[in-house]
C-alpha cells in the first residue's frame, strides 16, 4: 500500500520515500515528514514524539500546545497567526479574509483523478494510489481538497487542491496556491532555473539566508526568466551525495515560488498561481481547481532526482503516439531562409536532408497570407500560394514523395494589427479600454480567456490540417502577456483573465490532440520561453532556445536537464558561424550538443560541400543508432556548469549501452590529459570503447571505467568535442 490512514497519521510511501502528515491536536493537518523511506513504526514513532505542535512560540495565549505562526502545516490560510507565506487567501461575502483551516476527512482514492481542465501527471495503468484530504474553515463551509497521489516506481508524490464554495454566499479567492512544503530544517541551498532569451534555465544555486526568496513570473507564461521547477537541497549536494527536493509545476502561466526560514530554524517553500492579478470570483456551490506540483526527494544526489523526473514525465505526463515512440529527425527552414522562400527552394533543401537521412520536414513563419515579415498576417491563417509559387497540398505531396513527413509552424495565440482576423474582431485581442497595447514583437495576444476567439483559432487551424497532410505542428508564441482585459468577461471578472487565458490555451490544444492524435507537436516560445511540465502534456518536446550556438547550449541544456527528459528538449544542428552569437565552431560539435536532444537541422543544406553532407548523413545514423538509448536511457550529467569542460551521459536501461560526448569549453593550454570517469555501468561488465568511430585496443570494467576513468586524450582547444561509446563486450 503506498497510502496509509493509520490513527491520526497520512502517510504516502513511493519505492524510496516517505511523505507523512498527521492530524494534531489541535486539529490542524501538521506536515511530519518528507525524506527517505520510513518503515511503518518508525513513522508512527515519530507521530508520537510530538513533532507536529512545536511549542516554542504560541501564538495564542488559549492555546500553549500549538503556534500556528512555527508549526509544520500541510497547507494553511490567511489571517490567524500563520505569518509565513500563507497559500490560500479568500475575502468571504462579508468582506472579511480570516480562514482557519482544520481537519475534516481523509479518503483513500484508487489510481488518479483528472483535473478538470488542467494538464496533470496521469495513471492510465492504475498503479498509483491516491488520498483526497478535506480541511475546512471554523466559521464558514469552505472546504479545501487536498490531493496527494504516490507515483510509488519513480519516488513521485503529486499534489493539488480544489476549493468548494458552500457558504452561502460568493467569494472571491486571491491567492491559492498549490503546495506547501514546511520542512523541519534550515540549512539549504534553493538552486533555481532563471534566465532570459537565449539563455533560458541557467542553473542558479543560493544559499538560503534570513530573507525570502521569491521566484515568479508576471510575463502571462511560465517565461524565459524564471522556470517553475525548484529544488531545494543540503550544502553537501551534488549529483552522488546529499538530500534534495524537487518541485515541479504543472502549469504555464503566471506562477510563484518562495522559500523561507522561521525564526526557530523551520523553513516553507510553496509554490502555485501568482496570486498578483489573481482574483478569482467563486459563486456558492462553484469549485476551483488549482493545477499540480509533481515533488520528488533524493538522498542520492540531483542525478537520482533527475531520473525520478524523467521517468515519470516520459510515462505518465506525455501523452498520444509519441509520448514513448521514436521522434522525427527534423528540418526546419527558419535559419536557412527566414521569411524568404518559395516552394522550389524549400523542396531543394528536402531534397538534401533526404539525402542526409532525415524524416520531416518543417516549414516555419512565412507560409500564410502575406506574411514576408513580422509586420503582419498573425491571425490570417490562410496558404499565401503567391508566394509558395503553389498550393501548399501540392509542395506537402512532393515532400511526402520523397518519403518525408511534413510540418507547419503556427503561432494561434498572436494577432497581427495588420491581419483580417484582427479587423473581423478586434474585440479578441488582450487590449483595455481605450488602449492600443504593447506591441512586442509587432503583435498582440489573442484573448484566450474567450471561447469565441478560441472556436475561431480552432476552425481556422482545423482547416489548413484537414486539407493538408500534416503531421507536426511547431507551436510557437512569442509575446509576454500585457494589456490583460478581455472583452469578454464584466468588469468585476478581469482578475480571472490570466488564469483563463491558460485554461483556452489548454482547450485549443487538447482540441487538436483530440481531432488529430497522429500530430505530434513541438511547443516553443521565443526559443524556451514557456518550457513546463504543463505544455510538456501536450507537446512532448519543446523548442528549447532560439541561441542554437552549440556552446551556449550547453548551459542551457545542462540547466534544462535537471527536471525535464532530454528527448523533451528540441535541438539542432545550425549555421556556423552561428546566427546569434557568430561563434564559428566545428560540424562535430553542434552535431554532438544536438544529439542531447531531438535531433534536427536548421540551416541551408544546399550550400553545403558534398563531404559536409557525407558528414551529416554518417552523424544521422549515429543518432538513429542512439536514439533509443537517448529517449530512454538514464541520464547522467558528467560535470557542473562551471567546469573548463563539459560531458554528459546516457546509459541504457540494462546498463550494457552506453554514450558520453565530452565538450572542452576553453583550450586546455596546459594540456592536461581529461581523466574522465563514468557513471551507471555494471562494475562487473567488460566494455568496448569507442572513441570518435576509433576502437580501443583493450576492454575495460564498468568498475575501471567508473573508478578511475578513461583518459581522453583527442581534446585540446575550445569548442572541440569528442564521442565516447561504451558497448558491452558480449553484446558484439
Ligand atoms: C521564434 C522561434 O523561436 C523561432 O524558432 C522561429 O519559429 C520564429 N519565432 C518564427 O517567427
Amino acid at each position: 500500500m503506498s497510502v496509509l490512514i493509520k490513527e491520526n497519521i497520512i502517510t504516502l510511501n513511493t519505492k524510496n520515500t516517505t511523505y507523512q502528515m498527521a492530524v494534531n491536536p489541535n486539529n490542524y493537518l501538521a506536515h511530519l515528514y518528507y525524506g527517505a523511506l520510513l518503515d511503518d513504526s518508525l513513522a508512527i514513532e515519530r507521530g508520537n514524539v510530538g513533532y507536529h505542535t512545536l511549542l516554542p512560540l504560541p501564538y495564542d495565549c488559549r492555546n500553549r500546545e500549538f503556534s500556528s505562526a512555527v508549526c509544520p502545516l500541510e497547507y494553511s490560510a490567511y489571517g490567524c497567526g500563520d505569518f509565513r507565506t500563507t497559500p490560500l487567501k479568500v475575502r468571504f461575502s462579508d468582506g472579511s479574509s480570516v480562514c482557519d483551516l482544520i481537519f475534516e476527512s481523509a479518503n483513500y482514492v484508487d489510481s488518479k483523478p483528472k483535473l478538470e481542465g488542467l494538464p496533470a501527471l496521469h495513471d492510465n495503468e492504475g498503479k498509483s494510489q491516491s488520498v483526497e484530504i478535506c480541511l475546512k474553515d471554523k466559521v464558514h463551509d469552505l472546504r479545501v481538497y487536498l490531493l496527494y497521489t504516490a507515483f510509488e516506481e519513480y519516488d513521485i508524490i503529486a499534489r493539488s487542491v480544489r476549493i468548494e464554495n458552500h457558504t452561502g454566499g460568493d467569494l472571491i479567492l486571491e491567492s491559492v496556491l498549490s503546495t506547501c512544503l514546511d520542512n523541519y530544517e534550515d540549512e539549504y541551498d534553493l538552486i533555481t532555473f532563471d534566465g532570459k532569451p537565449y539563455a533560458e534555465r541557467t542553473f542558479h544555486r543560493t544559499p538560503l539566508g534570513d530573507v525570502k526568496l521569491t521566484c515568479e513570473s508576471k510575463r502571462g507564461s511560465s517565461s524565459h526568466q524564471c522556470n517553475p521547477f525548484f529544488i531545494f537541497a543540503t550544502k553537501n549536494c551534488d549529483e552522488k551525495v546529499g538530500e534534495c527536493y524537487g518541485s515541479a509545476f504543472v502549469y504555464s502561466g503566471n506562477y510563484t515560488a518562495s522559500m523561507e526560514k522561521t525564526p526557530i530554524g523551520t523553513t516553507r517553500f510553496v509554490m502555485g498561481i501568482n496570486p498578483e492579478n489573481f482574483n478569482f470570483l467563486l459563486k456558492d456551490g462553484e469549485s476551483f481547481q488549482a493545477p499540480e506540483v509533481i515533488h520528488s526527494y533524493s538522498n542520492n544526489g540531483f542525478s537520482k532526482l533527475t531520473h525520478n523526473y524523467h521517468d515519470v514525465i516520459r510515462k505518465h505526463l506525455f501523452r498520444g503516439k509519441y509520448a514513448d515512440a521514436e521522434r522525427p529527425i527534423l528540418i526546419n527552414n527558419w535559419e536557412a531562409t527566414y521569411f524568404k522562400f518559395t516552394a522550389e527552394k524549400l523542396l531543394d533543401i528536402a531534397k538534401k536532408a533526404k539525402a542526409i537521412g532525415v524524416d520531416t520536414f518543417v516549414l516555419d513563419d512565412g507560409w500564410f497570407l502575406g506574411r514576408n515579415s513580422d509586420n503582419s498576417s498573425l491571425g490570417d491563417w490562410f496558404v499565401d500560394e503567391e508566394k509558395l509559387g503553389c498550393p501548399l497540398n501540392q509542395l506537402i505531396k512532393e515532400i511526402n514523395a520523397l518519403g518525408m513527413k511534413f510540418g507547419l509552424w503556427f503561432e494561434p495565440e498572436c494577432i497581427s494589427e495588420n491581419s483580417n482576423l484582427y479587423r473581423a474582431h478586434p474585440n479578441w485581442v488582450l487590449q483595455a479600454p481605450d488602449r492600443k497595447g504593447a506591441l512586442g514583437r509587432k503583435q498582440w495576444v489573442i484573448d484566450m480567456s474567450n471561447p469565441d476567439a478560441v472556436d475561431g483559432i480552432f476552425g481556422m487551424m482545423s482547416d489548413i490540417l484537414d486539407n493538408n497532410n500534416i503531421e507536426y505542428i511547431k507551436w510557437d508564441f512569442n509575446r509576454y502577456l500585457t494589456d490583460v482585459y478581455s472583452h469578454a468577461l464584466p468588469a468585476d471578472s478581469q482578475g480571472e483573465v490570466h488564469h483563463r487565458y491558460v485554461l483556452g490555451v489548454y482547450d485549443l490544444l487538447e482540441r487538436i490532440l483530440k481531432k488529430y492524435p497522429n500530430v505530434l507537436i513541438e511547443g516553443c516560445a521565443s526559443g524556451g520561453g514557456r518550457f513546463d511540465c504543463g505544455m510538456l502534456y501536450y507537446s512532448p518536446q519543446y523548442w528549447t532556445s532560439d541561441n542554437t550556438d552549440p556552446m551556449e547550449r550547453l548551459s542551457i541544456q545542462y540547466g534544462t536537464s535537471f527536471c525535464y527528459p532530454i528527448i523533451a528538449m528540441g535541438s539542432h544542428v545550425t549555421e556556423s558561424p552561428n546566427h546569434v552569437t557568430k561563434r564559428d565552431t566545428p560540424f562535430k560539435t553542434r552535431s554532438n550538443v544536438a544529439m542531447a536532444g531531438t535531433y534536427g537541422f536548421e540551416l541551408d543544406l544546399t550550400k553545403l560541400s558534398s563531404e559536409e553532407i557525407e558528414f551529416l548523413a554518417n552523424e544521422t545514423n549515429v543518432y538513429k543508432k542512439y536514439s533509443q538509448l537517448i529517449r530512454t536511457g538514464d541520464y547522467y550529467r558528467l560535470t557542473s556548469n562551471s567546469a573548463r569542460y563539459m560531458g554528459w551521459q546516457f546509459v541504457s536501461n540494462d546498463k550494457l549501452n552506453s554514450l558520453a560526448v565530452i565538450v572542452q569549453r576553453t583550450s586546455n593550454i596546459d594540456f592536461k590529459p581529461i581523466i574522465q570517469k563514468f557513471e551507471g555501468l555494471n562494475p562487473s561488465v567488460m566494455y568496448r570503447v569507442v572513441i570518435d568511430g576509433k576502437e580501443r585496443e583493450n576492454l575495460y570494467s564498468g568498475n575501471a571505467l567508473m573508478n578511475i576513468g578513461l583518459n581522453i586524450r583527442s581534446l585540446k582547444y575550445e569548442n572541440e568535442s569528442t564521442r565516447i561509446e561504451i558497448l558491452s563486450a558480449k553484446a558484439q
